[in-house]
């Protein structure tokens, strides 16, 4: 028997012992009134108050030695000083160390962030070799492409001055004729899975064809006019054998080729964001790391997932098509945002888009698929509103607090929904900026405008 339970039988036996004889007295004695009827009854009265009192000193055997004696029956389970001191060694390494954290409990890929590769994937039929790349430059920037010797694809994205758009709401083709949507940036598309607004091209070869054969874009007739504007310049041929093998055949299939491969060379990954996710903390403002927080938080990377910021890409987390809920927001609706339905098709209640890239978006201003908004606070006030559903203030004003009154139960119910304050809006906005490439940027004023021609 263990030592340490020899006091509990011991004040276990003495308080059974005291109870049988409590109990041995009443049953002998005068204590249970004559009510009662009969002896018998008398008797068992008598033996229910005796084993009562035993019950109670058992329990109060129990009581006593759990009072007296904690330390003998738990001292072996106690941790020993050393043991005491092992584990709060232990526990000070866990709190001081985030990485001792991270070992302990896998992180969730939806809470990390990545940097945008140095290089966007190539297919294999097409290669990003240099005198690819060099012929397809050329091309980019060439109007003769153009129905009437105007305009070139650097017409509506500009390469060398501006971010790769043309700061206009709507682009202007040959003959000034406006299209109806925004040029998107050219850098970074690259790593989009879909191209245009809509998403209706899956690669660079195949987006090309369409602005050279567009009516209000560059407004050639056939790809058999094109390669006869390209096969005119004779400055071309060595281009194309270089590029191609000798004596390779101009074909448009060629020329979308190259001008693919010169567009995967677009590529801006320097922009502070990038510097801040490789390791580099001062590379973000405390406003910026503020906005970064609340982009996840809020829900924003939903969407706009992976390091380009969009789940169409060909890196990071699928999110591909999404509706534009502009129906939430009576200013979505008064840019007309919700007049071109995108890929849903004329008919349909609401439009759907293929998720833009974020990258740069502080240089590209106007914003979404008809360029109607100037700003980008504007721009992301509207988001908030339609693809979050959250209340968003006014300028200068905090969020209006939803109620609801209901006759049925006579209250008047407040509607829970996110809150996106002045400040959020503003912090978003600084985060975004901090996804400008510093190249780009610098060739840029603070308000997205490009300074003159550089060249
Ligand atoms: C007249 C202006 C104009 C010209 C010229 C033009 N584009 Fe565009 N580009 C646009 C517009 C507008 C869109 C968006 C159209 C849409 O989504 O329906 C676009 C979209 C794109 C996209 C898709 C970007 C993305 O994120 O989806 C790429 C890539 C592109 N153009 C490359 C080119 C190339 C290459 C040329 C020359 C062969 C060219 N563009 C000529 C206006 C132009
Ligand atoms: C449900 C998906 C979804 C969510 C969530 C979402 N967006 Fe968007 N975002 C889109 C789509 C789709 C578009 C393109 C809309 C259009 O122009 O037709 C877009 C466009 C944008 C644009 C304009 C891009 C440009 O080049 O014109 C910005 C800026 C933007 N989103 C920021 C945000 C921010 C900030 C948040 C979080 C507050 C957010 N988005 C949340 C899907 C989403």
């Amino acid at each position: 028997m263990n030592g340490s339970a020899i006091p509990v039988v011991a004040y276990g036996a003495l308080f059974l012992l005291g109870g049988l004889l409590a109990l041995a007295l009443i049953v002998r004695g005068d204590l249970v009134p004559d009510r009662v009827a009969g002896g018998g009854g008398r008797l068992m009265l008598g033996a229910a108050l005796g084993f009562g009192l035993v019950s109670i000193a058992v329990k109060l055997a129990v009581i006593v030695v759990l009072a007296t004696f904690p330390r003998q029956f738990i001292d072996g389970q106690l941790p020993t000083a050393g043991e005491r001191l092992e584990r709060a060694a232990r526990q000070h390494a866990r709190s001081a160390s985030p990485l001792i954290v991270a070992a302990a409990k896998p992180v969730p890929e939806a809470r990390k962030w990545y940097p945008l590769p140095a290089t966007a994937p190539a297919p294999p039929d097409n290669p990003s070799m240099p005198a690819r790349v060099a012929l397809g430059r050329r091309l980019f920037h060439d109007a003769n492409l153009s129905a009437d010797r105007t305009v070139s694809c650097a017409s509506c994205h500009d390469v060398t001055a501006g971010a790769g758009g043309d700061g206009r709401p709507v682009a202007l083709g040959v003959g000034g004729q406006a299209g109806t949507r925004n040029a998107p940036t050219v850098y970074n598309a690259a790593f989009q899975a879909r191209l245009f607004w809509d998403g209706r091209a899956g690669s660079l070869e195949e987006q090309a064809s369409g602005p050279l054969l567009n009516p209000v874009e560059m407004g050639m007739a056939s790809p058999a006019d094109i390669e006869a504007r390209v096969r005119e310049d004779e400055a071309y041929r060595p281009l194309f054998d270089a590029a191609f093998e000798a004596g390779a055949p101009v074909t448009i299939d060629g020329i979308v080729k190259a001008i693919a491969a010169y567009e995967r060379t677009l590529v801006s990954n320097d922009a502070p964001y990038d510097r801040f996710v490789a390791g580099d903390e001062d590379a973000l403002t405390f406003a910026q790391k503020r906005g970064m927080a609340l982009f996840l938080s809020l829900g924003c990377r939903q969407c706009h997932a992976g390091p380009n910021f969009s789940g169409a890409s060909l890196v990071g987390p699928k999110a591909v098509y999404r509706p534009f809920s502009v129906s939430r927001s009576p200013r979505a609706i008064a840019f007309g945002l919700g007049d071109d339905k995108g890929r849903a098709g004329a008919d349909a209640a609401s439009g759907v888009w293929r998720v833009p890239s974020l990258r740069n978006v502080a240089l590209t201003a106007p914003y979404f698929h008809n360029g109607a908004v100037d700003d980008l606070a504007g721009a992301v006030r509207i988001m908030a509103a339609t693809q979050l559903n959250a209340l968003v203030g006014e300028a200068g004003e905090p969020p209006e607090m939803e109620l609801r009154w209901s006759a049925a139960t006579r209250t008047l119910e407040t509607i829970e929904r996110t809150r996106v304050t002045d400040r959020d809006v503003a912090d978003l906005v600084a985060f975004l900026e901090a996804l400008s490439g510093d190249r780009l940027a610098s060739r840029m004023g603070a308000d997205g405008q490009a300074y003159g021609a550089i060249k």
